[in-house]
């Protein structure tokens, strides 16, 4: 059994990755493009539902150690031709997210790019997960919608409990130390799956270092 608001989000996104192409594109979200020099080469990231590799691929070409994750095999198969295509190592695993082993500290960073398939249960177990993966210090960036999405249905599920607000993402992560948070509207042209006015909500926070 897999845990989602979707019946059957395997067999769902498995059929969108069979179709020619990529849903989503090769080239990665704006917004992580944009803020991925908070890591550095060398450090270690792990992109959440990563899908057909679009995102996990570009960072292994920006000199960082990835580990990925998806529940959709076909999207995972084709993330693994892209990373081969490229040339770079990505060490994919086909997961649920609430069945992803989430090692303790051990991330210096973690992508969550459009993950909202997680309704408000799912989602505070996935991002504590999220929170609890990264080492002190290491640094979240996520990418949304928000629920003005709903008047544009340009992408992201249709559905108002699962899109981000600002003052969501501000309690859900208050622990951290929130760098970057804006909401804002944005012409996306990530594939045929993210296409056209979009209203978006980007953050970027950080694992508070341990005291001394
Ligand atoms: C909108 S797509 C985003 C993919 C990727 N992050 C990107 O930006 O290209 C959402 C992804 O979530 C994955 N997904 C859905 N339910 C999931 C679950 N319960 N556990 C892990 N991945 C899941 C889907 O297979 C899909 O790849």
């Amino acid at each position: 059994m897999t845990s989602t608001a979707f019946p059957d989000p395997a067999d769902t996104w498995n059929r969108r990755f069979a179709e020619d192409g990529f849903l989503f594109g090769t080239g990665p979200n704006a917004w992580l493009r944009e803020h991925a020099s908070v890591w550095q080469p060398g450090q270690r990231v792990l992109s959440v539902a990563d899908g057909e590799g679009r995102n996990s691929v570009w960072l292994a070409q920006q000199g960082l150690r990835v580990d990925a994750f998806d529940i959709a095999e076909v999207g995972v198969a084709k993330a693994r031709r892209l990373a081969a295509e490229q040339g770079v190592d990505v060490n994919f695993t086909v997961s649920d997210c609430d069945a992803f082993p989430w090692p303790e500290a051990a991330y210096d960073g973690v992508a969550a790019i459009f993950v909202q398939f997680a309704d408000p249960a799912l989602r505070t177990r996935l991002f504590a997960n999220m929170r609890r993966c990264l080492k002190p210090g290491g640094t979240l960036v996520l990418q949304g919608y928000t629920p003005r999405q709903l008047v544009y249905r340009t992408g992201g599920p249709p559905i108002e409990s699962h899109l981000y607000t600002e003052a969501l993402l501000r309690e859900a992560f208050a622990e951290m130390e929130i760098t970057a948070l804006r909401e804002y509207e944005a012409e996306l042209a990530e594939g045929s799956g993210h296409r056209g006015r979009s209203a978006l909500i980007g953050l970027v926070a950080r694992r508070r270092p341990v005291a001394a």
